[in-house]
């Protein structure tokens, strides 16, 4: 949460979930506004230089500088705590910025990293390029394979992170025993929750020990703000190493993205609902079409963690992939053919989207690199929308006739 925030006037921490959605850190300004307020402001000023003294040694709680903390921001830092049942969160300008800095204030030259192999590209640019730059030693596993979790962290590790479901081939990871594995040789275990979304999967209560957003995608819901957050109960690293590379370093959210996502929050649960019930449509019609080999959704039986997904998630997702028959130039004819779709490489949005990975997400990985996590040419990713679920469906049966 915000450091130096004012009181919260209107917290209730007792609220169930969907009135923490509406209502959760309000923190009204003397205007007694119903709406929540954007500040829009860059710095805070003091009564006296005595002041701004005791707030810069901390004997003060107040806000100083809104790359350290912000009332806009503070109330989307608050409402997401409340949502994930966290003690802290950390707002951030990206999703980006929120792996970045989790990992950063995580490891150091000399330590350990074992992450799974199916990452978003730029998640994996940190993990296998970045990092390593600094001295960090990153292992990458398979992330659906127990054993290979076990052979990696057999020694003393800093931090291990997983998408899941990954993005985009939708593999799902048992968070509770990698958990378990990862804490018997110390590890932080990060999971970048993006594609459950904080409605369906709340990895804190399965043993993880952070959370990561990227609000950009279902938090704003609407392709309107980019965004993110760092969520834990572990207080001392919120305050002590995640608190001081953010300061210093800058990756913060500005007050007016934060006050975008506590509106979004406001219907977030609405929309992912569903998000969810039409993707589930949409999966079950591609299943029966011949000219698709495969789909990857966690809500099919077919899916082969299935059960696992079951277990962790309380709905199936927003996020449909699928392999064509044929080769790249098949493909590419089918997602030009879309009247109603578009193609874009976002997710999570009301507008339904489409998007090849090989080509624009994971470009950047070699073509085996790409092969061994299972994006081939033939690779699509549908994020689902609100639209009429009938109108997503007729788009995807005429384009699949071209
Ligand atoms: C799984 C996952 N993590 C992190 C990010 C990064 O989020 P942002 O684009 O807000 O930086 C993305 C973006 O697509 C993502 O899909």
């Amino acid at each position: 949460m915000a450091d130096n925030s004012t009181t919260n006037n209107t917290i209730n921490k007792s609220w169930r979930p969907a009135t923490n959605l509406v209502r959760g850190g309000t923190n009204r300004s003397n205007f007694a506004e119903t709406n929540e307020g954007i500040f829009l402001t860059s710095g805070f000023v003091y009564e006296t230089a005595e002041q701004a003294q005791r707030a810069f040694k901390g004997e003060e709680d107040r806000f100083i500088y809104s790359r350290f903390s912000n009332p806009t921001v503070g109330m989307f830092e608050e409402r997401m705590a409340l949502l994930e049942n966290a003690k802290a969160c950390r707002a951030t300008a990206t999703g980006m910025a929120a792996v970045n800095a989790a990992l950063a204030a995580s490891v150091k030259a000399g330590d350990r990293l074992v992450a799974s192999k199916a990452l978003f590209g730029s998640c994996d640019y940190i993990c296998r390029e970045l990092l390593p730059k600094f001295g960090v030693e990153t292992t990458m596993v398979n992330g659906t394979d127990l054993d290979e979790w076990e052979a990696a962290l057999n020694k003393p590790t800093a931090a291990v992170f997983m998408e899941t479901p990954s993005n985009p081939q939708m593999d799902i990871i048992d968070i509770e025993k990698v958990s378990k594995i990862a804490h018997k040789v110390g590890a932080r275990v990060i999971v970048d929750n993006v594609l459950a979304t904080p409605i369906l999967q709340k990895p804190l209560e399965f043993g993880a020990d952070v959370v990561i957003y990227s609000a950009t995608k279902h938090i704003d819901g609407q392709g309107r703000a980019m965004g993110g957050c760092v969520l834990t109960n572990d207080i001392e690293w919120s305050d002590g190493d995640l608190k001081q590379y953010m300061r210093h370093t800058g990756p913060s959210l500005s007050p007016f993205n934060a006050w975008v996502h506590l509106k979004s929050l406001e219907t977030l649960e609405i929309r992912v609902q569903h998000h969810c019930r039409s993707a589930q449509k949409v999966a079950e019609f591609l299943e029966n079409q011949k000219v698709i080999k495969k789909v990857l959704f966690p809500g099919l039986e077919s899916h082969p963690q299935f059960a696992l997904a079951q277990k962790q998630m309380s709905g199936p997702g927003t996020v449909i992939c699928f392999e064509l028959e044929g080769n790249m130039a098949r493909t590419f004819r089918f997602m030009n053919a879309m009247n109603l779709i578009d193609i874009s490489n976002n997710l999570g949005d009301a507008k339904s989207l489409l998007t090849h990975p090989a080509t624009t997400t994971h470009q950047r990985l070699t073509p085996e690199g790409r092969l061994e996590v299972g994006i081939t040419d033939s690779l699509v990713r549908l994020s689902v929308g609100l639209e009429d679920v009938e109108d997503i469906i007729e788009d995807l049966d005429q384009a699949l006739k071209v």
